[in-house]
This record gives C-alpha cells, structure tokens and sequence, in this order.
C-alpha cells in the first residue's frame, strides 16, 4: 500500500513555531516519525510539505492513479482553503486529516475544516501520533 502523506504551510518551521502548542521536536523529527509508522504498518510513504496552497493542490492531482490513499494536515489551509477540498474530492482518494494541536480547544476559527469535509477521520490534538492512527487506519481499512 502506498500513502501519500502532506504537510502544509509552517510545519517545516516545527520546533521553532509556537512550540508551547507544537512542540520541540523540529520537522525533520516528524517526517523520521512517519517513515517509522509507515515501516511498522508496512506502507510506503511519499513525504511532501509545502507553504504554497497551488503545490499542495498539484501534489494531491498527481496521486491519482499512483497513490492508495491520502493523510493530510493542510495546517492552515484547513480553515480556508476550498482548492484542497475540491482537490481531494476530485482524485477520490480515501484520505484522513492530522492535527498537531487540539484544534476544537483553540480559536473559533480554527473549528472549520473544508479539507475535513473530504476525509474519512480526524486525528487531532494528538500530536506526532495522529500520523501513526491515520496511517494505522488507512492501512487497516484499505491495505492488502
Ligand atoms: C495545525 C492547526 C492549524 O490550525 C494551524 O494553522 C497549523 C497547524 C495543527 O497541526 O495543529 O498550522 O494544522
């Protein structure tokens, strides 16, 4: 099985950002953390983060056909962005949304997902292991 996994705008500068509601463990911590979920559910994982809505958009298209599914945390394009929604309903991937941060417990604003609106589950809240359950569930419920 093959997974397609996104990150979106300032989650490279995890550590850095905020890291009272991020965290300390910097991006490069993250991606080594879902290369490591990925071997123990036995998938393969295309890592891919951008701060640019377009790439991200152009990331989705081009795993139509070649990926089994999506986990995205479309960080702050979750609370705008009606290009990744349409995105992911256009290539009918299974996908699952992450959340580092708890993201119902925070702003108001940050309560509206429209990439969500797409996708089967939500992990949030739960930090780096969000990635290990959405990972864990695609494998689960569209592996061989
Ligand atoms: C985030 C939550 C978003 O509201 C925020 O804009 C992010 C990160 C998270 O992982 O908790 O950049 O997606």
């Amino acid at each position: 099985m093959k997974l397609l996994v996104l990150n979106g705008p300032n989650l490279n500068f995890l550590g850095i950002r905020e890291p009272d509601i991020y965290g300390r463990q910097d991006f490069a911590a993250l991606e080594e953390f879902i290369r490591s979920a990925a071997q123990e559910f036995q998938v393969e994982v295309e890592l891919f983060q951008s701060n640019y809505e377009g790439a991200l958009v152009e990331k989705i298209q081009w795993a139509y056909g070649k990926m089994d599914g999506i986990v995205i945390n479309p960080a702050a394009y979750t609370h705008t962005s009606v290009a990744i929604l349409d995105a992911l309903k256009a290539v009918s991937l299974p996908a699952v949304e992450v959340h580092l941060s708890d993201v119902n417990s925070r702003e108001t604003f940050r309560r509206i997902s429209y990439p969500g609106m797409a996708c089967e589950r939500t992990f949030s809240g739960l930090g780096f292991e969000g990635y290990r359950q959405a990972i864990q569930y695609l494998k689960e419920t569209y592996g061989a």
